[in-house]
């Protein structure tokens, strides 16, 4: 199977994971990026059985509309005191303790924020985002624009590694974003959390406090399904 087969297996894998395991009626949110797209392909079919959708991009919105899949907004969830038990979404990059790199599409924000909402989070990806050591993906770090050369040189400062601006790309959110590039990282949680502390940082794409708990990897013996090992 080639890459884009690949993505429409896991996609059709977690289709079923959703049919399983979501309740009908509930809310399901749903990640961005190629993998994800294929993935919403997949739930058109379960639109009767979802309760509705919240989603992390502005493209995923779109994508789920065009299939008449319901909208809401993640404010009124949480408002309401509703559930959103299951978000399956992409990874760049994902390790044996399901920590990630998100963000290669520039929706790491938004992603991390529906992750942080919803009860389990499932990682679609195909085999080759399967590594033992995170950061041969560049690392996105979304900035406000006033502090992206204040935040360069605290990047390069705190982690060695080479920040690029993506040239041409705003964020959903109006910012910018700083690709790290020849990264080696061995505590994903640590360099998260350092990162997080400087100014200027909206969000870094290092998924490690909240990694995946379930991934589905599609390889060519088929789709794998992995737990996350909690201590
Ligand atoms: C979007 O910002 C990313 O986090 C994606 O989830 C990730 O880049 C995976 O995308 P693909 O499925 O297109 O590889």
């Amino acid at each position: 199977m080639n890459q884009n087969e690949l993505k429409q297996a896991v996609a059709r894998a977690a289709r079923d994971y959703v049919a399983e395991h979501l309740p009908p009626g509930a809310i399901l949110g749903v990640g961005t990026g190629s993998t994800a797209n294929c993935f919403i392909d997949e739930i058109a079919a379960l639109r009767e059985r979802i309760g509705g959708c919240v989603a992390s991009s502005e493209a995923t919105r779109q994508r789920l509309e065009s299939h008449g899949l319901r909208v809401l907004e993640l404010n009124d969830i949480v408002a309401d005191g509703l559930a959103m038990p299951i978000y399956v979404d992409g990874a760049d990059e994902i390790n044996a303790g399901l920590a990630m790199i998100k963000g290669g599409g520039g929706a790491l924000t938004r992603e991390k924020i529906v992750a942080a909402v919803a009860g389990c989070f499932v990682c679609v990806c195909d085999q080759s985002k399967r590594v033992d050591t995170l950061g041969s993906f560049s690392l996105p770090v979304e900035v406000i624009p006033m502090a992206r050369e204040h935040v360069r040189h605290e990047l390069i400062r705190l982690t060695g590694g080479e920040p690029r601006l993506r040239t041409g790309f705003v964020t959903d959110n109006g910012n910018e974003i700083l690709d790290v590039h020849g990264l080696a990282i061995h505590d994903p949680l640590a360099l998260e959390s350092r990162l997080e502390q400087i100014t200027g940082v909206v969000c870094n794409g290092l998924f490690a406090r909240r990694g995946a708990d379930v991934l589905l990897l599609a390889g060519s013996q088929g789709v794998q399904t992995h737990i996350r090992q909690t201590a």
